[in-house]
């Protein structure tokens, strides 16, 4: 019934709620065919540009092993692996790719660099994030809390916590209000999205029924959530400087063992994006904990840890869900 053939999937205000959902069973048929053994492959002969201006595990592993599931392709450029930007503008590389290429992923700085190449490569482009969005990661998430809640969709209710004027606070926002949630933005004032996005998002909770509060009060934020989402303090193509200045800000959101209690919901799951800072196991946490003498910033190894952690299922959820978006844009 849902026609999505020769779309770009760029951000979500692009896609009505009933678009949005369809990606969502598409989701879940793939992931069940690829289990069960009776995936049909929909992309064959396809060829597919992977750029990446910034660095990935999980979008860019998604990428292509959904790709080479469904019979594709893929062709990967790093970042500093092409033209873009330095010595070729975003018009000129869209028209050249799109001669090439029948779909083209894209990750790198401003959402509008990712709509110019949209604009002009006359082939589907898919936003494998940027400064302001990161629509495939929200597929995945909405898929994963909706296998671990018994709740219809439009009953659960998460608070994401931390960096909400990023990419992943944007999104969240966004996506949960055309799915219709119960959405909690929970940061201090000045880390709330943008003004004109939230009202937009108000308006589209008018429609779908979504509940939309933001807040700079924890306990409030967190009252019988199901799911308690959080990110990165500082985003990737953010100065190292600004760290000190986040720490201070969001110390008091950091999603530790105390604030899961404050749910009042045993049930409550831990969610992230990923990449995460929950232990001194990576060079930048090591290097941040050492200076600030933390240990854990946007969540606590404890929770990272726990039962409550669902993490792992939302990483995996990449791969069905970008694959869902390519077959529902590119595929036969
Ligand atoms: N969550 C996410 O987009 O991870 P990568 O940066 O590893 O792709
Ligand atoms: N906000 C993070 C998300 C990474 C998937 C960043 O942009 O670095």
């Amino acid at each position: 019934a849902f026609n999505l053939r020769n779309r770009h999937f760029l951000k979500e205000l692009d896609f009505t709620p009933a678009e949005l959902e369809y990606l969502l069973r598409l989701s879940a048929e793939l992931k069940a065919a690829k289990y069960g053994g009776y995936e049909v492959p929909r992309l064959q002969g396809k060829n597919i540009a992977l750029i990446f201006e910034k660095t990935s595990t999980r979008t860019r592993t998604a990428f292509e092993v959904a790709a080479k599931d469904q019979g594709a392709h893929v062709t990967y450029l790093d970042p500093g692996g092409s033209q873009i930007g330095h010595k070729e503008s975003m018009k000129d590389t869209a028209r050249v790719l799109g001669r090439t290429f029948d779909g083209i992923e894209y990750r790198g700085f401003s959402q509008q660099g990712v709509e110019t190449l949209a604009r002009y490569a006359g082939v589907p482009v898919w936003n494998g994030l940027t400064n302001e969005f990161h629509p495939t990661q929200i597929l995945a998430d909405v898929l994963t809390m909706t296998e671990h809640s018994d709740k219809n969709r439009t009953d659960i209710a998460f608070c994401y916590m931390g960096d909400a004027r990023n990419n992943m606070g944007n999104s969240l926002m966004v996506g949960g209000c055309k799915f219709g949630m119960d959405v909690r933005i929970c940061a201090p004032e000045h880390l709330w999205p943008d003004e004109t996005l939230v009202k937009e998002c108000h308006d589209i909770a008018g429609e779908t029924g979504a509940r939309l509060h933001l807040t700079s009060d924890v306990d409030q934020a967190v009252s019988g959530v199901d799911f308690l989402y959080t990110d990165v303090w500082v985003s990737m193509g953010e100065p190292a400087e600004v760290w000190t200045e986040r720490i201070k800000l969001l110390m008091p959101y950091q999603v530790n063992a105390d604030v899961l209690r404050r749910t009042g919901n045993r049930m409550v799951k831990f969610m992230h994006c990923l990449p995460a800072f929950h232990n001194r196991e990576t060079k930048v946490g090591e290097q941040i904990f050492q200076e600030h003498g933390l240990d854990g910033l946007e969540v606590t190894d404890e929770v990272f840890e726990s039962p409550a952690s669902i993490v792992f299922d939302q990483a995996e959820n990449r791969l069905h869900t970008i694959k869902a978006v390519m077959v529902a844009t590119l595929g036969s």
